[in-house]
């Protein structure tokens, strides 16, 4: 009986990794599509894939999280950079030596790459949604953790081994100097398969200025094979491209080589959203979101207000009325008494005061007679 178990279990396995070896021209769409992606890669069928919609109302603000510190991004060298289409995406190599901190670990980076939608005037194509909605774009910044792993191949299939910067983008009507570095080369890379050298660049150019204000959670890589290793850092700040540069990201290349007969355009390379099952979202601020308060909320919110204010007025009468009491003994002071001097310690003391207050208040004189024993 267990013979029979342990033959079947062979079995299984052996055709899964049979499975995984021979499927490695996985798409978006068509026949080993989103949907057949567990099918070979068993990881796309795990509980913590990526991406993922953001709902802000139910992410939990964290005040440890420190701003995102990007290390050596703007000391680029002389190297050249080099861009490879893929078939998947357009991915440029990143040097060693720059890396990330401010995350639990320290991450070295490895590559960036791009995920876009087909249309102009439709804004799908980033991987992640926040509230539902999807951005134009996205670009992943992959680094892997040099504190507990060697190198990237061991780091993406272990757990806490690659931390992704994920910067969503929109379309705007200025060009992107920064993202021009990239886009500019995109026709010496029309097909899967080609390589370009381009001239090195500062990759903080890419980031959007605040660094401080972002989402993190534990996820996947989002393309096969899908590996549970990723911690996602989504930027809450968005950056734009012009129009014509979304263009050319969404026309330019090809998901197919140069020799095949008929060329399909690389577009709409994102995944869709996945369930976010047992997993929590930390935000690193408290964000701005209309969804936060129910109706029973805002009552108590509106009558917690109104109360404070009533109590406010309540008082603010009492210390008006108190400074009237006072200040009507100031204005009428030749009808009081003379003060008695005690003593001519006291008397000196009193003199001494006064000075103090004229000087301290030389336009006023008058205000700054103490009235000590009234
Ligand atoms: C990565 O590191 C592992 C463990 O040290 C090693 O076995 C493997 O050969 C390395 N791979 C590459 C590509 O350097
Ligand atoms: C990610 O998972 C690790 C455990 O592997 C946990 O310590 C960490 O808090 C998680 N991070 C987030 C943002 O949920």
């Amino acid at each position: 009986m267990d013979l029979v178990w342990i033959t079947v279990a062979c079995f299984v396995f052996y055709k899964c990794v049979e499975c995984s070896g021979t499927a490695k021209e996985w798409t978006y769409a068509g026949t080993v599509g989103q949907p057949e992606w567990a099918v070979f890669f068993p990881d796309c069928g795990g509980s913590s894939q990526s991406p993922i919609n953001v709902d802000t109302s139910q992410a939990r603000y964290d005040p440890t999280l420190i701003p995102v510190l990007p290390l050596g991004y703007n000391h680029y060298g002389k190297r050249q950079f080099t861009l490879y289409n893929n078939g998947h995406t357009v991915q440029m190599t990143l040097p060693h030596w720059m890396s990330v901190a401010g995350l639990p670990w320290h991450y070295s980076a490895v590559q960036l790459h791009l995920h876009w939608g087909s249309e102009v005037g439709v804004t799908t194509g980033s991987e992640h949604t926040i509230n539902g909605q999807s951005t134009a774009a996205e670009l992943h910044i992959v680094h892997y953790n040099t504190e507990i792993y060697a190198n990237m191949s061991e780091a993406m299939t272990q757990e806490n081994g690659l931390a992704v910067l994920a910067i969503l983008i929109e379309a705007g009507e200025e060009i992107n100097q920064g993202y021009g570095r990239i886009l500019n080369y995109l026709g010496h890379i029309r097909y899967a398969g080609q390589k370009v050298t381009i001239p090195a660049f500062d990759i903080e150019l890419l980031l959007p200025d605040n660094l401080s204000q972002y989402f993190l959670y534990n996820g996947s890589l989002t393309t096969p094979p899908c590996h549970q290793s990723v911690l996602w850092t989504i930027f809450n700040e968005r950056v734009k491209i012009s129009h014509s540069q979304l263009l050319k990201l969404q026309t330019v290349l090809y998901s197919s080589k140069q020799e095949e007969a008929e060329p399909m355009a690389l577009q709409d390379n994102y995944r869709s959203t996945q369930q976010l099952n047992h997993r929590t979202v930390l935000s690193s601020f408290i964000p701005v979101s209309v969804k936060i308060y129910t109706t029973g909320e805002i009552a108590a919110i509106v009558i917690g207000s109104l109360c404070g204010c009533i109590g406010l007025a309540v008082i603010i009468c009492f210390i008006v009325k108190t400074i009237r009491l006072t200040s009507s003994w100031d204005v009428l002071p030749s009808i009081r008494p003379a003060p008695q001097p005690r003593s001519q310690d006291m008397a000196k003391e009193r003199k001494d005061d006064m000075a103090l207050k004229v000087t301290s208040n030389p336009t006023k004189p008058e205000e700054a007679a103490p009235q000590p024993e009234t």
